[in-house]
């Protein structure tokens, strides 16, 4: 049996979970709700983000907790770098990994779109056939990329709300970090977008930076889908 899983903060992972999920005729399980038994099967798919060339905490909790024989992992980056992050998440899990892929998206900071490249992400919903683990190369990340990376995220990015808030809290009850209560942030925040982007009032905002704007803007971006198969 193959179950989908995805953490998600604004959306692209989940538009490349829910590609997947459809074409192997099931559903997409959120790593932020699933229970002890969701997470026991044959093979499992995680999708997930890559931020702050890392990989984000609940994924890394979320994978320690994952009872399955066969893992194939698919990432999505904003096209400017993975860091290690898939070979990373390989020693997370005690499972045959048989598949990665890391997936260039829109970058969550640029509001860039969901979309991906589906042809290539056939092959590897191809890959989940296999029963032998793949090797990865180990890339080299920045040196800073493992110097409290939430915190940089928290200082790059502002978010911000408006009087459009209805207090629903829906960003509360959704946020994966129990980060924010009626559209208040707290410092438990990771930066992920996910309560800006399902906000149904459209009631908060992001601003970056300047230096993370200058890095967005200047850095040479990464199109091409990788996969290790
Ligand atoms: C806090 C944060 C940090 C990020 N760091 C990186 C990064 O190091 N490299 C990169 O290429 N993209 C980075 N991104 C962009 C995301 O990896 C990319 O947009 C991803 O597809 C977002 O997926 P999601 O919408 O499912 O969360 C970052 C995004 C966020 C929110
Ligand atoms: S989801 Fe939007 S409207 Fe609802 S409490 Fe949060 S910020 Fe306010
Ligand atoms: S409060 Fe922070 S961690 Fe929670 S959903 Fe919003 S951006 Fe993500």
């Amino acid at each position: 049996m193959v179950k989908v899983y995805c953490f998600s903060g604004a959306g692209h992972s989940l538009s490349v979970a829910k590609y997947i999920a459809e074409k192997l005729g099931t559903d997409v399980l959120d790593v932020n709700k699933c229970g002890h038994a969701d997470k026991k099967c044959r093979v499992a798919v995680v999708v997930f983000p890559v931020y702050c060339q890392n990989i984000p905490k609940k994924v890394k909790e979320f994978l320690k907790k994952l009872d399955s024989e066969y893992v194939a992992f698919a990432i999505t980056y904003g096209g400017m770098s993975y860091g290690n992050v898939l070979s990373e998440a390989m020693t997370f899990t005690l499972a045959t990994v048989v598949a990665g892929a890391l997936i260039p998206t829109g970058h969550t900071f640029l509001n860039g779109g969901n979309d991906f490249d589906k042809e290539q992400l056939s092959l590897f919903i191809e890959g989940l056939k296999s029963t032998e683990e793949i090797t990865v190369p180990k890339y080299r990340k920045n040196i800073f990329a493992d110097f409290f990376p939430e915190w940089r995220s928290r200082i790059s990015v502002k978010i911000s709300k408006s009087d459009k808030c209805i207090k629903c809290n829906l960003c509360g009850d959704n946020c994966p970090a129990n980060a924010i209560k009626e559209g208040n942030i707290n410092s438990n925040c990771i930066r992920c977008m996910k309560c800006v982007t399902d906000c149904p009032n459209n009631a908060l905002s992001f601003g970056t930076g300047l230096i993370l704007n200058l890095y967005l803007n200047k850095k040479r971006r990464k199109r091409h889908m990788e996969l290790f198969l």
